[in-house]
């Protein structure tokens, strides 16, 4: 093999080991609880229908829909949706930072609701987008600190 080419492997390789170990060491910072296995097929799929919910917002925010927004919002995340979600079941699962993130999260939902009504009324979205960033940095904090398998 040409000597530069072997050179240039030998680097590559090196970065790629680099790399696959910061992600392992990234990984382990996350807590991992363990959950039973349906409840924690019932969790990821919340999750799932959070993300699902999360595009219908911002689909309705783009056609100035503040309404409809706030409704799903409030319907799929917010303080309505944390019983329909069965938070209650799974709290005693969960620990006390998780579980306070994931209160955490309903509540910034539910002020997001509001959020996007008053930006109806005073035609500006500018309050309702940051009221929607305040949700997201809900499901990124907890994404930081917990993982389940
Ligand atoms: C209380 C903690 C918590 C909150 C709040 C939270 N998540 Fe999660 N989410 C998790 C955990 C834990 C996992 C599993 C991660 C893992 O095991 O690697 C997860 C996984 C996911 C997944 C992957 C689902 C799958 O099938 O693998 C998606 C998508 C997701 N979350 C979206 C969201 C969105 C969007 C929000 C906010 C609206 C959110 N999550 C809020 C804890 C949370």
């Amino acid at each position: 093999m040409d000597a530069a080419l072997e050179k240039t492997m030998k680097w590559t390789k090196l970065i790629l080991l680099c790399l696959l170990s910061l992600s392992a060491i990234a990984e382990d910072g996350r807590v991992l609880v363990e959950l039973p296995p349906m409840m924690r097929e019932h969790m990821l799929h919340n999750m799932r229908d959070h993300l699902e919910t999360l595009r219908g917002i911002v689909a309705r925010l783009g056609q100035a829909d503040y309404e409809g927004a706030a409704e799903l919002a409030e319907g799929r995340l917010g303080m309505s949706a944390m019983q329909a979600h069965g938070a209650a079941h799974m709290a005693p699962f969960m620990p006390e930072g998780m579980r306070q993130a994931g209160t955490a999260m309903h509540h910034a939902a539910s002020r997001f609701a509001q959020a996007a009504r008053d930006a109806e009324v005073r035609g500006d979205p500018a309050t309702a987008l940051r009221a929607l960033a305040d949700v997201m940095a809900q499901c990124t904090a907890c994404h930081a600190g917990y993982r389940l398998r």
